[in-house]
């Protein structure tokens, strides 16, 4: 009698179990092909690092430039000059579109600084861009890929996507999932009471890609400012002692400062290398799949992501929404990772 009872209990708890894997949709890591589509950014390059320092994850195929938090001529010295900090000169860096789709132009050097890059000595790397665009790199590399094989980490606008996907259709057959940095609902924005730079900047283009059907996860401001620095976390990176810790704590200590003021928030968010951090530790993190609309129209909602947590219009759920995320345990991969770089 004991022992049936023991059975159903055990099959209840597994059961429970399962459903809570399912909501949450933890999964662990697979190694992933990776194309990096960004604009550095500080936020950016701590990401970056943290890509390239975890091979055994992701194989960072190649890095894409897009205007964004500076004009696309400091976004790529500032990927190329990530590439030389990870010691990682073999991945080739692509330059890409230099303007929204349809927009002017928005920067965010109020944020990033004039270079694009707080708290550390800009140079020029020694090794260049590689050879042709970031647009038909895309084109050319997705068409060919394996089914569904690639990801693609987006960390600013989306528009060299949007071109490659205009170009091209087809090219979603090579797309396993695209993880945007984007977005905000609970949280609010940060461009405008209710939009997010990164889609604020591109709307056009992050419509382009929800309307092209491939697997999309977003990680929007309703998490990343729930992963916030602190003066502790930043001292045990500047703590590494290597290159790698000393330039992400000096980024960082100058990065976060607005956002402390403007949110008045203990700590800053380091919004992209969340992205990174879900490739690599998915289990850091939880949400759900929900509907997304986002708005393009002129006026206050412009760039406005709305997303229907409790599905309310029971519309279908085109992207998983991430809500939530383990921040010591972010602040705890950073900075392992961090460690193994020179
Ligand atoms: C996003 O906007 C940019 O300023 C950051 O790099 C990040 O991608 C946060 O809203
Ligand atoms: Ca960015």
């Amino acid at each position: 009698m004991n022992t049936t009872r023991h059975f159903f209990t055990g099959l209840i708890r597994s059961a429970a179990l399962l459903a809570m894997l399912s909501a949450t949709s933890v999964h662990a890591a697979e190694k992933r092909d990776v194309i990096i589509d960004t604009d550095p950014g500080a936020d950016d390059v701590v990401a970056l690092l943290l890509a390239l320092a975890s091979p055994q994850e992701l194989n960072v195929m190649a890095i894409t430039t897009v205007a964004g938090n500076v004009r696309i001529d400091k976004t790529s010295r500032n990927a190329r000059l990530a590439r030389e900090w990870a010691g990682r000169e073999e991945v080739p860096v692509y330059a890409g579109a230099g303007k929204p789709l349809v927009r002017t132009p928005i920067y965010a050097e109020n944020i990033h600084g004039k270079e694009g890059l707080p708290g550390v000595e800009v140079h020029e790397p020694k090794k260049p861009l590689a050879e042709g665009n970031a647009v038909q790199y895309l084109v050319d590399t997705l068409k060919k890929a394996a089914p569904h094989s690639i990801t693609i980490a987006m960390l600013g606008p989306q528009t060299n996507l949007a071109l490659a996907l205009i170009q091209a259709p087809e090219i979603t057959q090579g797309i396993k999932e695209v993880v945007v940095m984007g977005g905000a609902h609970f949280n609010g924005g940060n461009i405008t009471p209710v939009a997010e730079f990164n889609i604020y900047a591109d709307p056009d283009a992050a419509k382009v890609v929800l309307a092209s059907g491939v697997k999309l996860t977003y990680v929007p401001l309703d998490v990343t400012h729930k992963i916030l620095t602190s003066e502790a976390r930043i001292k045990q990176i500047d703590g590494l002692n290597n290159q790698a810790g000393k330039l992400v704590s000096g980024i960082l200590n100058e990065y976060v400062k607005a956002d402390m003021v403007h949110y008045g928030l203990p700590g800053g968010p380091v919004h992209d290398a969340s992205v990174i951090a879900w490739l690599i530790k998915p289990e850091l993190f939880s949400g759900r799949q929900v509907n997304l609309v986002i708005d393009n129209r002129e006026g206050v909602t412009h760039g406005q992501t709305i997303a229907d947590w409790y599905d309310t219009l029971a519309q279908n759920k085109n992207v998983f929404w991430v809500e939530n995320g383990d921040a010591q345990g972010f602040f705890d991969l950073l900075t392992q990772r961090l460690g193994l770089l020179k």
